[in-house]
């Protein structure tokens, strides 16, 4: 497919997931399709100019650095940053050539028609790899776009499994998917929780209702029973109408599909109505930001994060130590993951001695080394080989590790 061809198809996706409810519903930030085709139109055959000596490797990076998503925006940036501030400060060779490795940032506010305008962005400027999107929603669409202009991108964040399900040649995850961390969560609730009555609310997003029907699969293949099932969109706060019709449906376990702050609106708005039911999340709520928000209805609260606890890992204090060094502030979410996918392509570059797409491609694909989040290591498809996913629970306060499966 040509660039101009995939830009068309992606910018309708986003649109028509836009109008459904994927991604966040905002007045139409004007993206001129026309525009931007005529852009692209202008790429060259080879995007990729060879400088002369540094050579100077341009990592694009996409997602939300403002509105509502912002704080795991930043993490993640932050993440890919210390991995580039590395490789600089060990003058890695890339064939004969020193490496200067640039980031490259957009903000598409997780909305998924800017994540596409970001995609056509980078492809236009012919940067060597995009480590993004933070959103299933937006990176879905924007994985067409690489595709056609193949350039690989490595999603450090974005966990819906279609990512990376697409037949795409330039589609990378380092990250479990949400077929793994929703059907461990699915099994566990009924197997281990006994969970007899399951409610399940999701937010609408690619990645929401996503995991939310991976559960449901999970929980009903298992022999469970599904009792509610309910939606808000991602920006509402107000979950009364969802939450009264699962009381009346006597739940004792309501999973939801969505990320933090609206995490913590349920668990208080639960708490209020005298709701008993265990509070389960998927992907995108085991961190500070719904402790925070939830305060004390937070205790008890489960949810289920991609990986292995950092703390538990060879290479996790250290990282959580020369991040908070770098940046003044704890890992919040998904910096290590953005570390590691920083680090995939960098690796691939040096092994193949270019920044060149085309050659370092095949070195990614057949890359494996061990990065802060463990060994990273690519399925035919793109996909991470054994992601692992972890139970975490509030305990006074904070989170704790209870289970890891898979990994
Ligand atoms: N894992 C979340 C998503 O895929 C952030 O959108």
């Amino acid at each position: 497919m040509s660039l101009a061809a995939a830009l068309r198809t992606a910018t309708a996706y986003a649109f028509a997931t836009a109008r459904r409810g994927f991604g966040k519903r905002r007045p139409c930030d004007k993206l001129a399709a026309g525009l931007l085709i005529g852009t692209l139109c202008a790429l060259g055959a080879s995007s990729n100019a060879v400088a002369a000596s540094p050579l100077n490797v341009r990592i694009g990076f996409v997602s939300p650095l403002s509105g509502e998503y912002a704080d795991y925006g930043r993490d993640l940036e932050n993440g890919v940053q210390l991995a580039l501030d590395e490789a600089n400060a060990q003058n890695l060779k890339i064939g004969e050539q020193t490496a200067h490795f640039e980031l490259v940032p957009i903000d598409d506010r997780s909305d998924p028609r800017l994540g596409v305008q970001a995609a056509a962005t980078l492809a236009n400027q012919g940067v060597n790899a995009v480590v993004g999107h933070f959103n299933s929603g937006s990176a879905i669409p924007a994985s067409r776009i690489y595709e056609s202009a193949g350039i690989p991108m490595i999603s450090p964040a974005a966990t819906n499994p279609v990512i990376t399900s697409q037949g795409f040649a330039n589609t990378f995850m380092v990250i479990a998917n949400d077929a793994q961390n929703a059907g461990v969560a699915g099994a566990w609730a009924v197997d281990v929780m006994k969970a007899k009555r399951v409610a399940i609310i999701d937010d609408r997003t690619a990645f929401g209702q996503g995991e939310a029907d991976v559960f449901e699969r999970a929980v009903r293949e298992h022999g469970g029973n599904v009792v509610a099932r309910e939606f808000a969109e991602s920006i509402a706060s107000d979950f009364g109408p969802q939450l009264a019709r699962i009381k009346a449906a006597d739940a004792d376990l309501l999973y939801f599909g969505g990320l933090a702050h609206q995490g913590a609106a349920l668990v208080k708005q639960m708490k209020a109505r005298s709701m008993n039911a265990q509070f389960v999340g998927g992907g995108g709520v085991a961190n500070t930001d719904f402790t925070h928000d939830a305060g004390a209805a937070a205790e008890g609260a489960m949810a289920w994060e991609y990986g292995r606890p950092l703390a538990q890992l060879p290479d996790g204090p250290r990282f959580e130590q020369a991040y908070k060094s770098r940046f003044g502030a704890n890992v919040l979410a998904y910096a290590p993951f953005g570390y590691d996918a920083a680090w995939a392509a960098i690796h691939a570059m040096v092994n193949a001695k270019s920044a060149q797409p085309e050659v370092y491609r095949s070195a990614l694909k057949a890359l494996a080394f061990d990065g802060v989040t463990g060994r990273i290591a690519f399925e035919p498809d793109g996909s991470l080989k054994n992601g692992a996913s972890t139970l975490w629970q509030v305990k006074k306060g904070v989170w704790v590790p209870v289970t890891t499966r898979g990994g």
